[in-house]
């Protein structure tokens, strides 16, 4: 039993919101109730935030972190892909797919894993995916736990299609899934959006959230502590060529006594659109690449090099520990404008063709500054970067595909 029409009213008023009720009247008795719902439900503290955004994401020092860089990967990777394997036999490794993002920028309604990138025959972005595990499930012999999240807006789509394909050979019991909460969108003044009469307008609530929501889902008792996995490795859904739990990865943290590690690549140029691994007061970090001064574009370390030089490629590895501990820390709250579809003055339904407001999230990325410590791990970026975020030109399925090609997948 949710809140009362009362009870509501008071909500959305001390939030300055009551324009939500607007249709209430014209609703069915189901549909009050799940207005009443996720009225009852929804945060509406982070609201305010679009209001003070600059203060939200004040940054502290910048200072280099020294990669792992290839040459002494290369070096010991015999040592450490022996260590990353026995920590896979033994059970201490699961992978974290982060599926629950809209992929607005790819233009498709459907869940991105569900793109075909094939041209003769049919090869999808979750199918490639469990490919690229199944290359560790091989040579570790021995199965990985696969969590899957979604959202409200993708989970049943995410999962018929995973069990139409038959998990594409994967073990279904070793795939959990788990959705992420949503959050409110509105305006540029900040007022909710309606999306249909009886609900208000709501998107994912970033990928920060991955830890909470497992834990919430439940997974974090059923499996991961039932299971003594120690490790996470949390991946995008949209990188085609993606290492996942990969061994080498795995025992080079290890061996550094790291609580986490970051898959990095050498940036192109020093203003690439790349979020670049560093310290922050000290800690671990990630700068985002609108955050980059000039300062630090033109940093050298002591080699001569750029000293903010590698670029994060979403695949990081986390001690299960270290997440228990920050578990109650609050990540910083990303305000991010975006295209809502919303009604109109008149209930009509309007899809935007430019932003029209903000949403708010919280980032995985920004777990990496919780973290005592963190590896940045180098990888060739030709062989482990091929994200999908357009259709064309940048980081799309065109380019995607020729990296595809270039590492022998047949399309
Ligand atoms: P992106 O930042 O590329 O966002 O996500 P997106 O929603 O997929 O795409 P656009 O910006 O709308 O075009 C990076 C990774 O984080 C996941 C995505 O699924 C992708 O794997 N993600 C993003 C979530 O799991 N949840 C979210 O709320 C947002």
């Amino acid at each position: 039993m949710s809140i009362t029409l009362e009870q509501a009213k008071e909500k959305l008023k001390r939030y300055g919101q009551e324009h939500v009720l607007k249709y209430y009247e014209e609703l069915s008795q189901a549909e009050k109730a799940a207005l009443l719902e996720q009225i009852e439900t929804s945060d509406m503290d982070v609201l305010d935030s679009c209001r003070h955004q600059e203060e939200l994401l004040k940054r502290g020092v910048i200072t280099p972190l020294a990669a792992m860089e290839l040459p002494r990967i290369r070096e010991n990777e015999e040592k450490y892909t022996a260590a990353g394997l026995e920590a896979i036999r033994a059970g201490k490794v699961g992978a974290v797919l982060l599926a629950g993002g809209m992929g607005t920028r790819l233009g498709s309604d459907a869940p991105k894993g569900v793109y075909n990138v094939g041209l003769t025959r049919e090869l999808y972005i979750f199918q490639c995916l469990i490919r690229n595990l199944m290359d560790v499930v091989r040579q570790a012999e021995s199965w990985v736990h696969l969590f899957v999240m979604t959202s409200d807006k993708n989970h049943e789509t995410t999962v018929r299609f995973f069990e139409e394909h038959a998990f594409f050979g994967y073990r279904p019991e070793y795939v959990h899934f788990f959705m992420q909460k949503m959050a409110l969108a509105v305006d540029y003044e900040g007022r909710i959006y309606l999306e249909e009469k009886g609900r208000m307008a709501s998107s994912p609530n970033g990928n920060g959230g991955w830890f909470i929501s497992l834990k919430d889902a439940g997974l974090l008792e059923s499996v991961v502590r039932r299971q003594g996995i120690e490790w996470l490795n949390v991946f995008a859904v949209d990188n085609v060529l993606q290492r996942i739990a990969d061994p080498c990865f795995v025992g080079a943290v290890m061996d550094r006594n790291c609580t986490a590690g970051a898959k990095v690549v050498r940036k192109v140029t020093p203003d690439e659109k790349v979020g670049a691994i560093c310290l922050e007061d000290g800690r671990p970090s990630i700068v985002e690449y609108y955050d980059m001064t000039q300062e630090l574009m033109e940093a050298k370390d002591a080699k001569g090099e750029p000293a903010y030089n590698f670029g994060v490629i979403l695949n990081y590895l986390f001690r299960v520990d270290e997440l228990e501990r920050i578990v109650s820390q609050s990540l910083p709250l990303h305000v991010v404008e975006k295209k809502i579809p919303y009604l109109g003055e008149t209930g009509e339904k309007v899809k935007p063709e430019a932003p029209n407001g903000y949403k708010f999230e919280n980032l995985v990325l920004d777990m990496i500054h919780q973290m005592e410590s963190c590896l940045p791990f180098e990888v060739v970026r030709e062989k482990e970067f091929a994200p999908i975020k357009n259709r064309t030109g940048v980081d799309s399925v065109e380019s995607a595909r020729q990296l595809l090609r270039q590492n022998g997948v047949e399309l």
